[in-house]
């Protein structure tokens, strides 16, 4: 397969990304540009220890770090980007500075390199929330918080790109993932580590019915792959698991996974606009031959498992930067 951009490759789905195509594909040659935000985090990476991997500490806005870190790859996979809608709720400068003018960037870089395949990771939110039935990829995109809309951005200039200088853009839309070296701000993991530190779970009320569906890293970064090898440019594809649970639901299996019970549940203040429903159809890329592998049961079984067995690495990330964030976003706003 030759020699691969990721970006964005120290942060959660990225480093998962790398680790595994390192492990499928014995030829290939991973690039790897990351900004090391508070997200990025090179112990993710800690097992890859082969030639055939480079790092580059670098920010995808910057024209000059693109264009040296695009040189020789045959293919761009993006994944670096601002992503907790949370934080977007708060202030979304570097949510439009990454996740728009940076693929712009990309876009760019790939033009002047005639990259063969350039392939955006984007998310089921640009769709917007769903009460009924599930999105195709040919449905209107109806972003409704600030995360969301940066991501469709990004989208749009691929799309852009595609018809107007026919660079070969692929976009994917994944569904919420989960599994292990997933920063403790998203709500599996931040519930896992609170119930090992005999910490409460922080749930949204008013949101606790909503539904998301659940796939497990690996499928993602198989369907990925996927959509880079048999994807045709200037199409869209949705990853979607058909593992849809409300949010109730998976605090409820987390607190059965750690041995507590519903007492840990702590209610918080809901998520302003918070899109009650995401549901994809995913049939266009299963049509392609993939499928996910790992279903919801193994998947939050692995993934608790993973974090009592990794203390060492979500320990030091929630008594750093994590810490004066969740007292801003939790301690302050509790419902007594
Ligand atoms: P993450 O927050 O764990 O990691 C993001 C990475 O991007 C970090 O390593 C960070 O340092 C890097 N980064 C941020 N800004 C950068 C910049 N300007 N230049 C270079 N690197 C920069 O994210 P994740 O959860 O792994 O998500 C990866 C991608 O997948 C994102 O594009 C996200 O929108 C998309 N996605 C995520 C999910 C999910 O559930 N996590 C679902 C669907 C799609
Ligand atoms: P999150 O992991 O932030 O992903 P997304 O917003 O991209 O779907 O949140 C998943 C769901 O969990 C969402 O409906 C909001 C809810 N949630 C809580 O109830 N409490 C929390 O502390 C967090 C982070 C999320």
């Amino acid at each position: 397969m030759g020699k691969i951009l990721v970006t964005g490759g120290a942060g959660f789905i990225g480093s998962a990304f790398i680790r595994n195509m390192l492990d499928w594909y014995p030829d290939i040659h991973i690039v790897n540009l990351d900004k090391l935000t508070y997200a990025g985090n090179l112990d993710n990476l800690k097992s890859v220890d082969t030639k055939r991997y480079t790092f580059i500490h670098g920010d995808i806005v910057d024209a000059e770090v693109m264009e040296h870190a695009i040189k020789g790859c045959d293919a761009v996979v993006h994944f670096a980007a601002e992503t907790h809608v949370d934080r977007s709720l708060v202030g979304a400068k570097d949510f439009l500075r990454t996740n728009v003018e940076g693929v712009y960037q990309i876009l760019l870089s790939a033009r002047n390199n005639d990259t063969s395949r350039v392939l955006l990771v984007s998310t089921d939110e640009v769709y917007g929330s769903r009460d009924v039935g599930s999105a195709v990829e040919t449905d209107m995109i109806c972003p409704r918080n600030p995360y969301s809309a940066s991501k469709a951005g990004g989208e749009l200039l691929g799309k852009a790109f595609y018809e107007s200088f026919k660079l070969p853009v692929l976009i994917t839309r994944g569904c919420n993932t989960y599994g292990p070296y997933q920063y403790p701000e998203k709500v599996l993991p931040l519930f896992i580590t609170n119930a090992m530190e005999d910490k409460p779970l922080p749930l949204y009320k008013g949101g606790e019915h909503n539904i998301r569906d659940w796939l497990y890293v690996d499928d993602h970064c198989r369907a990925i792959d996927t959509v880079l090898r048999k994807g045709v440019p200037g199409e869209i594809y949705n990853i979607s698991a058909g593992y849809e649970k409300e949010n109730i639901e998976i605090t409820r299996k987390v607190l059965e996974l750690t041995g507590k019970d519903e007492s840990f549940i702590q209610w918080v203040p809901d998520r302003p606009g918070h899109d009650r429903r995401y549901s994809m159809n995913s049939d266009k890329l299963r049509a392609l031959g993939w499928k996910p592998l790992v279903s919801w049961e193994e998947g939050i079984q692995k993934t608790v498992q993973w974090y009592k067995e990794n203390e060492w690495w979500w320990r030091k990330i929630k008594e750093g930067e994590f810490k004066k964030y969740y007292e801003e976003q939790y301690i302050k706003r509790i419902i007594t």
